[in-house]
């Protein structure tokens, strides 16, 4: 039965339209929802956790590790083969901890390139321990009180990328954790796991701990290969990417620790396990290291998807003064783009909900502000850290960074026109993408998220300053009005 040439459902029902109900009303009237349910992620339970020593419960040592379960049958794991291990991690979804959450299991099979087997060269895993971003502190944690994990990792990782060696590079600042981690690694080689032979599967495999020198840009994957040879630590040019020609001219791959100390528990719990926390393309548990303007900063392992509310209400006993003193968040660390309260509230902690807000997961370190934070201040300290850090190879870093840092340093005391904000938009802009290495994007994103969602602050200051002190000389002095009383000559006049 046919109606107007449209199917009619329900003939009972007024062949004159329904009234126009909000969505929300209209749906009522059905008995079974248009979308399925929203799955609810976080509350991860113990039996969950990857790292399971995090807070230091029980010894660093390997017969502790191993009563938790590090390097049970690792001899099968290893037997399994690079194919089979490459397609479980990529199974698992499984994306890179270290910043950018490029796919794990696609950058490890770019090692097994066709004919890798008639290269002669050597070819490394280099685990990236530089942990230089402000606001994280996950990396520290595992080489500390679970370093097991991640030398098992770099067996297991090392076997599928067909690797003959483990690089850690650890910044230098961290001596206590490289004489925990050279302490396991010692361990490990005495009771066979590593070394000739390794875990009895015939597949040699060596670890060794090289300590930098605490620079934040060695912590980029090439800077780093730079300081493993022993050059300063400078951002090579891309490509040859490394897994052509990496750490002395051999097929290398940098990875982070975190990401290789998860390995070997999702191959023994399954990739379906680890894939079924997180939502689509997010999957997984996650270290989240959340400092600032909380209760109690912690270090904690949680679903991936978890809301930023309920990560610091549960696990940090709230923000400071309750959630709604919360001024802002930096969800990624410093690099990351600051994220206003009204985000916050209904915001979810992974790559795709946070790019979507236009910031980034990149370290999951959370910086917590509440509204004693003076915002502008604190942007402008990233800028001067930024500025401390570049390496001065390209022009619009090496210049950018320190323009930038000089107008952030004005606009925290209002010393400026408000003209100068879009310039320094436009600034940033010129510099993202325009740069060898992601140092220019990591400050230039700051200060834009600051403009996007602060702009009225940095305007008030400006006011505030015009009113106590008289207005900003600009461009090497001139007023606003100069152009108008013809004193300032634009080009081709
Ligand atoms: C300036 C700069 C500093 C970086 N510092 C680190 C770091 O300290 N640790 C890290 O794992 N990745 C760091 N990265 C990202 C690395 O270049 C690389 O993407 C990462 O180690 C890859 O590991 P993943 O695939 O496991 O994420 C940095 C990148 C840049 C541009
Ligand atoms: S972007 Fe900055 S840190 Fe990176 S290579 Fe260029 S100058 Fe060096």
């Amino acid at each position: 039965m046919h109606s107007g040439g449209s199917l009619q459902l329900f003939p009972f029902l007024p062949r004159h339209p329904l009234p126009s109900y909000p969505r929300a009303a209209a749906r009522s009237f059905a008995t079974v929802s248009e979308t399925p349910p929203v799955r609810h992620h976080g509350g991860l339970r113990d039996q969950d956790r990857i790292f399971t020593n995090l807070y230091g419960h029980h010894g660093a040592d390997l017969k502790s590790a191993e009563k938790y379960g590090d390097w049970h049958r690792t001899k099968d794991i290893v037997l399994k083969g690079d194919d089979w291990l490459i397609s479980e991690i990529k199974a698992s979804g499984l994306r890179g901890r270290g910043g950018a959450g490029f796919p794990s299991g696609l950058k490890y099979s770019f090692m097994n390139f066709k004919d890798w087997d008639k290269d002669p060269r050597p070819r490394y895993l280099v685990i990236n321990a530089d942990e230089g971003e402000p606001g994280t502190c996950k990396d520290r944690e595992i080489m500390r009180k679970d370093p097991q994990k991640l030398i098992e990792g770099c067996l297991v990782v090392g076997r599928a990328m067909n690797a003959n060696a483990a690089y850690i590079y650890i910044r230098g600042e961290f001596y206590h954790e490289a004489t925990v981690l050279q302490q396991a690694i010692n361990e490990a080689y005495a009771a066979g796991y590593i070394g000739k032979n390794a875990c009895g599967s015939g597949y040699d495999f060596d670890v060794y701990v090289h300590r930098g020198m605490g620079a934040y840009v060695c912590g980029e994957e090439t800077s780093l290969i730079e300081s493993l040879e022993g050059k300063a630590g400078k951002p090579r040019l891309k490509p040859p990417f490394p897994a052509a020609v990496g750490v002395f001219g051999c097929p290398s791959t940098v990875t982070n620790v975190e990401t290789v100390a998860v390995v070997p528990t999702i191959i023994r719990r399954g990739a379906s396990w680890f894939s079924s926390f997180g939502r689509e393309r997010n999957a997984g548990t996650k270290l989240f290291c959340i400092s600032g303007h909380v209760n109690n900063p912690v270090t904690v392992e949680e679903e991936m998807s978890i809301s930023m509310r309920e990560l610091i209400e549960k696990h940090c006993g709230g923000v400071r003064g309750g959630w709604d003193n919360l001024l802002a968040v930096i969800p990624g660390g410093s690099s990351t783009p600051v994220l206003p309260k009204a985000i916050c509230d209904d915001q979810l902690m992974d790559f795709d909900a946070l790019k979507d807000s236009q910031s980034g997961l990149g370290t999951a370190a959370v910086i917590v502000m509440d509204k004693s934070t003076d915002i502008i201040r604190a942007i402008s300290r990233l800028s001067s850290f930024y500025k401390h850090e570049s390496c001065g190879q390209c022009t619009p870093c090496r210049e950018g960074s320190s323009w930038t840092m000089k107008m952030m340093q004005r606009l925290e005391t209002g010393n400026a026109r408000e003209r100068e904000i879009d310039m320094l938009q436009e600034l940033t802009k010129q510099v993202e993408g325009h740069t060898i290495c992601a140092l220019g994007e990591a400050f230039a994103w700051p200060i834009q998220g600051l403009i996007r969602h602060f702009r009225p602050e940095l305007e008030a200051r400006i006011r505030e300053y015009e009113k106590e002190l008289g207005s900003a000389p600009f461009a090497g002095g001139w007023k606003p009005e100069s152009r108008a009383e013809g004193k300032l000559i634009s080009p081709g006049m």
